[in-house]
């Protein structure tokens, strides 16, 4: 029997080749930044147990390691420094030690690989005791001034050291505009701003803590300077100020669970838009993938498409290396983009 349907869909997911030829977003292995964790305490890479194939990475190894990320076609690295505890205090000083391990890493990483891009997380959680962002004062609360100082002078070393771009993770108020022009009067007008700019008060970034080794028994609880899970104009807001303060790029984080404000960040501003799939969303994947209840390789890719369609540009991603081998496994040629 046949009904007198005007629209058929279907002829059009008929055929594979055009099937392939319809495709609407596609993920590439340029449109991916790595999140690389770093140590100076171990001499071999170090698992991460809440985030399975995640590695604290020694300097020793980390050239090599870089290399063979490239060689996948993987060009864009976050760094994130797993400091001693020893070096950590209540106001974070060492991030101002111009010989302190994120600043060796990008030295390193600039002589060996000079064509990579290195972006440099700016916030104080991995040099503080208490593991907060920024500064306290005797209550307990975050300060945003004197945080934000030394983030702009913290924003200079990395610039000194090779990084690209800085990262301020911190959320305080005025930080993009205080780095910027620290920057400038340093002449590293090159050097560019990725803004955490809608970064959310999130459960999502427990594997992270651990991984940096800034979470702490007691919950850490970052609500006076992260935004509320349940509030879009507010992420607004700070999208609209960190553009008017001279970012180059906007982010959201985390990603998934924050589609909407993805998609509404790129519908209002010409800026490119970076969205953040954090430690939990890794995390969770990983752990339903061990239960035998979902496929990894499938399922990471699905999530990352979803945040690519959403309006991401950029996305960070811990599976970035799984997700270019499924890329450069599909493509004809197999040949990774030189
Ligand atoms: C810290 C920072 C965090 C992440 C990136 N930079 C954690 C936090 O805010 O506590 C989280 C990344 C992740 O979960 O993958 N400024």
């Amino acid at each position: 029997m046949l009904y007198n349907l005007t629209q058929r869909p279907r002829r059009l997911r008929d055929n594979s080749v055009l099937r392939n030829s319809l495709i609407e977003n596609k993920i590439e292995v340029a449109d991916l930044i790595l999140p690389v964790f770093v140590t100076d305490s171990k001499n071999e890479p170090e698992e991460i147990p809440s985030m399975p194939e995640v590695y604290r990475w020694p300097l020793s190894k980390l050239v090599d390691q870089i290399g063979r990320w490239t060689d996948q076609g993987i060009q864009l690295f976050a760094i994130f420094p797993c400091l001693d505890e020893s070096l950590k205090d209540d106001s974070g000083t060492e991030i101002l030690n111009s010989n302190s391990l994120v600043y060796r890493v990008a030295r390193l990483l600039k002589e060996n690989h000079p064509e990579i891009v290195l972006i440099g997380d700016l916030a104080l959680d991995p040099y503080t005791i208490h593991g907060h962002d920024g500064i306290l004062d005797q209550n307990k609360k975050v300060l945003n001034d004197e945080t934000v100082e030394i983030l702009s002078k913290a924003g200079v070393e990395a610039a000194k050291a090779g990084f690209n771009f800085v990262a301020p993770s911190d959320m305080m108020d005025g930080r993009v505009s205080i780095i910027r022009k620290n920057l400038d009067q340093s002449n590293f007008t090159e050097t560019g701003i990725i803004a955490y700019s809608a970064k959310f008060c999130s459960s999502y970034y427990g594997p992270f803590r651990d991984a940096v080794g800034s979470s702490r028994k007691d919950r850490i609880d970052k609500s006076s300077y992260q935004l509320n899970p349940g509030n879009a104009n507010e992420a607004k807001r700070e999208l609209a100020l960190d553009e008017i303060e001279g970012a180059d790029i906007l982010m959201i984080k985390p990603a998934e669970p924050y589609l909407d404000i993805i998609q509404s960040a790129k519908l209002e501003h010409n800026l490119p838009i970076a969205a953040y799939q954090v430690s939990g969303e890794y995390s969770r994947l990983w752990a339903a993938h061990s239960f035998g209840w979902l496929d990894l390789d499938a399922c990471s890719m699905e999530s990352i498409l979803s945040i690519k369609r959403a309006g991401a540009d950029l996305i960070f991603t811990y599976f970035a290396e799984r997700i270019s081998h499924q890329i450069n496994q599909s493509t004809s040629s197999g040949a990774p983009p030189s």
